[in-house]
């Protein structure tokens, strides 16, 4: 780390500075833009189609989705992914649909699916480029957001390609001035209360002689109490700074407890001061201004990265509703930063949903690992924030039907968004019976939002989930390519304070593929095919 101005002894400090607030458990409250109160099921194009989309077919899809009853299990998004878009944003630097692919435009577009009752996605990368290197929205969040809620998309998957960290050095500050209509108050460092390694720095080039500085990576913070204005309002709150260093540096203001990102660039130094702004809201009286570098790690840089377009299309969303005189129709708000940052600490606070892993494959071993790794975070899933490991692959490659039924299986089982992969016009019977069946989508939309905890791990797992209803779904997974007997207690369901299965002389249990019944005083012995999850509801 550069020493970025710190006074030397604060630079040997900051390795002792052991408890500092992470900010990737923060304390902000959880998401909510009223979506989601059960995982989104729909359809994406990414898994089969990568980048050879165009408006026909997407539109065939959601016919298809329909014309295959899709619809009435609950199928509802129809995603673009990667490649809806032009290279080119247009003159006012507005995202628009690939001009050769998607001629009628994305308007026209949600207007048709719309029609058929079903919703549009949409999708950008938290970068300066998608991963197929088009156009992003890093640093473009209001307007991005903006424009999609103008053009109706109700779900939006956010990538990660071609990211950019944010700075986790802070700019030397010797001043601040609130201004309004030409009025301004400065306030200068020797103003403010300063704790943790920051401290006051002599350069007597700057007009009050002083800045602060080891404001970086939350090591200190930069406090004025007394901001004092006569009316409620919007402020121009200026950073005045000592130029210093031809690196990024990035700062929050926490302005009454409301946080505003404020960016430096490189600094060149032709002159040794400079200003940067951003408009804050002041209450009449007497207002609290903070300044600090939260970015500790990567974690942090995504965590305030995701909450900015997280934000923004809340913003956007609310803003189009009052200007077109209509109801808010919320973007459902899905996180993909491949499990890199561990989302699942952060991310209902940013978003509804996150990527836990990175991309899924038809390959049976790949999805294995996909749920080896996701089962493990069932704590962190709950009502409108879900750990997402990945679309389905349902009817894709060469996965065998028990492996179709247990991917199918295991997803429901562990809250997931369902968003199938596969090429609805040709779909098979057998593979529509799998993602229609009704009995395993009530229990992936179960209203209590449990994501299943595995209770038993070997060559059959046994994962179990409890529900709204008071009963419990329990799946048992073949995990080996021979066929298995599996035995299991289900005293072990009522040991468990997360399953909370009721004690009782005799339980019943409907395996939901089949619908066979199972009378049981507590021990179950069931035999397994190889890669074969059989799901029951114990009553
Ligand atoms: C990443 C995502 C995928 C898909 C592609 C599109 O790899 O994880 O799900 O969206 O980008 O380019």
């Amino acid at each position: 780390m550069k020493r970025n101005g710190m006074c030397p002894i604060c630079y040997l400090k900051r390795i002792f500075v052991k408890s500092r607030p992470s900010s990737v458990k923060p304390s902000y409250e959880d998401y909510q833009n009223g979506v989601a109160a059960t995982p989104p099921m729909g359809w994406s194009s990414w898994n089969t189609f990568r980048n050879r989309i165009n408006e026909d077919m997407i539109y065939e899809m959601a016919l298809a989705l329909k014309q295959q009853g899709l619809d009435e299990a609950g199928y509802r998004y129809i995603n673009l992914d990667d490649n809806w878009q032009s290279s080119e944003r247009d003159d006012e630097g507005n995202l628009i649909g690939d001009r050769e692919t998607f001629p009628s435009g994305i308007p026209a577009l949600t207007d048709k699916i719309n029609a058929l009752g079903l919703k549009l996605g949409a999708y950008t990368s938290n970068g300066t480029l998608t991963c197929e290197d088009l156009p992003a929205s890093l640093g473009r969040e209001r307007q991005d957001a903006y424009t999609l809620a103008q053009w109706g998309i109700e779900y939006f998957k956010y990538d990660f390609c071609h990211n950019l960290r944010i700075s986790s050095y802070a700019p030397l500050i010797y001043s601040i001035s609130i201004s309004r209509g030409g009025k301004s108050t400065e306030y200068t460092v020797q103003n403010a209360r300063l704790s943790g390694l920051a401290r006051y720095m002599t350069d007597k080039k700057l007009p009050n002689g002083r800045y602060a500085s080891g404001l970086d990576k939350r090591y200190g913070t930069l406090s004025y109490d007394n901001i004092e204005v006569e009316e409620d309002g919007e402020y121009v709150l200026t950073i005045n700074i000592k130029k210093h260093g031809q690196y990024e540096k990035y700062l929050i203001a926490n302005v009454n407890g409301k946080e505003y990102e404020i960016f430096f660039p490189p600094q060149k130094h032709h002159n040794v001061t400079g200003r940067f702004q951003t408009v804050v809201t002041l209450k009449a009286g007497k207002n609290s201004v903070e300044l600090y570098n939260p970015i500790t790690s990567g974690a942090d840089s995504e965590m305030y990265q995701y909450r900015r377009m997280g934000m923004a299309l809340k913003e956007g969303a609310e803003r189009v509703a009052k200007e077109r005189g209509e109801s808010v129709k919320p973007i459902l708000f899905s996180i993909c930063e491949w499990g890199f940052g561990k989302p699942y600490n952060w991310g209902a606070k940013a978003g509804n949903q996150w990527r836990t892993t990175p991309d899924i494959r038809p390959w049976w071993w790949w999805i294995k690992m996909i749920y080896n790794h996701n089962v493990k975070l069932y704590k962190y899933s709950g009502v409108g924030h879900y750990n997402d490991p990945d679309m389905l692959e349902v009817g894709n490659g060469k996965l065998s039907y028990n492996q179709n039924v247990s991917h199918f299986s295991l997803w429901c089982m562990m809250n997931a968004p369902l968003i199938l992969g596969n090429d609805l016009r040709t779909m098979s019977e057998q593979v529509k019976a799998i993602v229609t069946n009704k009995n395993l989508i009530a229990i992936n939309q179960d209203p209590l939002c449990k994501q299943a905890k595995r209770v038993k791990k070997g060559g059959v797992d046994a994962l179990a989930r409890p529900l709204a209803d008071g009963r419990v779904a329990l799946a048992l997974f073949n995990k080996t390519s021979r066929k298995r007997n599996a035995k299991f207690d289900l005293k072990r369901l009522v040991e468990d304070e997360y399953v909370g299965l009721k004690p009782q002389t005799e339980y019943t249990l409907v395996e939901q593929w089949s619908g066979e019944r199972l009378a049981s005083n507590g021990k179950i012995a069931v035999s397994l095919e190889k890669c074969q999850t059989k799901v029951y509801i114990i009553e």
